[in-house]
């Protein structure tokens, strides 16, 4: 195990990828951090760090340590002292960097692990090692609970969504809003774009339909992703601001025939008689944009259409984001990430640092 770990799966990875032999590093956590810690201190200059997490540390001291090196060393002599951390460090100090986390709530600490000694030893010797003592966490390898970039996760859920084949429109969301006298409306819109550094979510729709209207009085909403094939949601909420003319012209450019011809036929959400009176509204836009009436009928576009003022993008901003995995007897996991939007000129904020909460399910 020591030859693979120190020299045989090195130099198999560094023959095939392009890595930089000078800049090595080593980590394990609990036994494979005694490991690393081993293994970085008998080979001085190999490594430029090692970092363990809640290491055996000085075993020849602690029942662990004693039994398993009974088994492998023999009886305790001088060939122990190889093995041991809290001993090899005496050697120091070397040109290398130490780090160590450990968990205070971590049972195994006092009579295991005894990181402590180790710290003590590096301290005599002059070696220097960075040691953070995690309020509270146990012998887990996470002193964090909840990874601190939120967005980069539901890029990802984005894509294996994408992946599904079995669900025709992978990036629709539920997106709600508020109405007059507080009322509360939804409906599905579809995600054309997802800025995963910022934090927002593009959907295009009409502005003066009903949820346009609200938005122009509420500019406010929330947007859910459900994939049960997944077992995801996501929910995004936050405000919302239209995105310049220019980048819904773009869009609106890239869209079919139909498409463009129907944004400017329909008033979205207002009544309609009839739906002879809808379809009489795509001829008169047929032959207003240089086609027959019926043309609407024909994917081909015929003329080049313009893009109607009262159609065009949103951006919702992330202020929260809560991710939700199903989890084994309804013990979902939720985290709700949140945090702060200073406005930044026309359609944009600059975002804060995110904080997380896990929720109960
Ligand atoms: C899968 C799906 C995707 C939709 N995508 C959009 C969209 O991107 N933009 C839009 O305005 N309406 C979209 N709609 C229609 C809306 O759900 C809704 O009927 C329409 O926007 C009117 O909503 P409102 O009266 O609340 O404004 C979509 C509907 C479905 C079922």
């Amino acid at each position: 195990m020591y030859d693979y770990v120190s020299k045989e799966l090195p130099e198999l990875v560094e023959s095939v990828l392009p890595i930089d032999p000078v800049r090595r590093g080593i980590c394990g956590h609990s036994m494979g951090g005694h490991g690393a810690l081993v293994i970085a201190l008998r080979n001085p200059g190999r490594y430029q760090s090692v970092s363990a997490f809640a290491p055996i540390s000085n075993p020849s001291t602690s029942p662990w340590g004693r039994a398993a090196f009974s088994e492998y060393l023999g009886k305790e002599g001088p060939q122990w002292d190889q093995y041991d951390a809290s001993k090899l460090v005496r050697e120091a100090p070397l040109d290398l960097e130490i780090r160590i986390d450990l968990g205070s709530a971590d049972p195994f600490r006092e009579q295991q692990l005894k990181v402590e000694q180790f710290v003590a030893a590096c301290r005599e010797s002059g070696q220097a090692v960075s040691f953070h003592l995690r309020g509270g966490y146990d012998h887990g390898y996470f002193f964090r609970d909840a990874p601190a970039d939120p967005l980069a996760i539901l890029k990802q859920w984005l894509a294996r969504a994408a992946e599904l084949t079995d669900r025709p429109n992978p990036h629709s969301l539920v997106l709600s809003t508020t109405g007059a006298q507080g009322r509360a409306d939804a409906r599905v819109v579809l995600l054309k774009h997802f800025d995963h550094e910022l934090g927002y979510l593009v959907f295009y729709t009409n502005y003066l339909s009903a949820k346009g209207r609200q938005l122009a009085a509420r500019p406010e909403a929330c947007g859910v992703f459900h994939w049960d094939r997944l077992g995801l949601q996501a929910r995004v909420c936050g405000p919302v601001l239209m995105s310049p003319g220019a980048e819904s012209d773009r869009y609106f450019a890239s869209r079919g025939w139909q498409s463009q011809l129907a944004a400017w036929a329909s008033d979205q959400s207002k009544p309609a008689s009839s739906r002879a009176q809808l379809e009489a509204r795509m001829n008169e836009m047929a032959v207003r944009f240089g086609g027959n009436p019926g043309d609407w009928r024909k994917a081909a576009p015929p003329k080049t259409v313009t893009r109607p003022p009262h159609w065009g993008r949103y951006r919702l901003w992330a202020r929260t984001l809560e991710l939700w995995t199903q989890g084994q007897a309804r013990l979902h996991d939720r985290i709700l990430w949140s945090r702060d939007l200073k406005p930044a000129g026309e359609g944009q904020f600059r975002p804060g640092a995110w904080r997380a909460q896990r929720l109960q399910p």
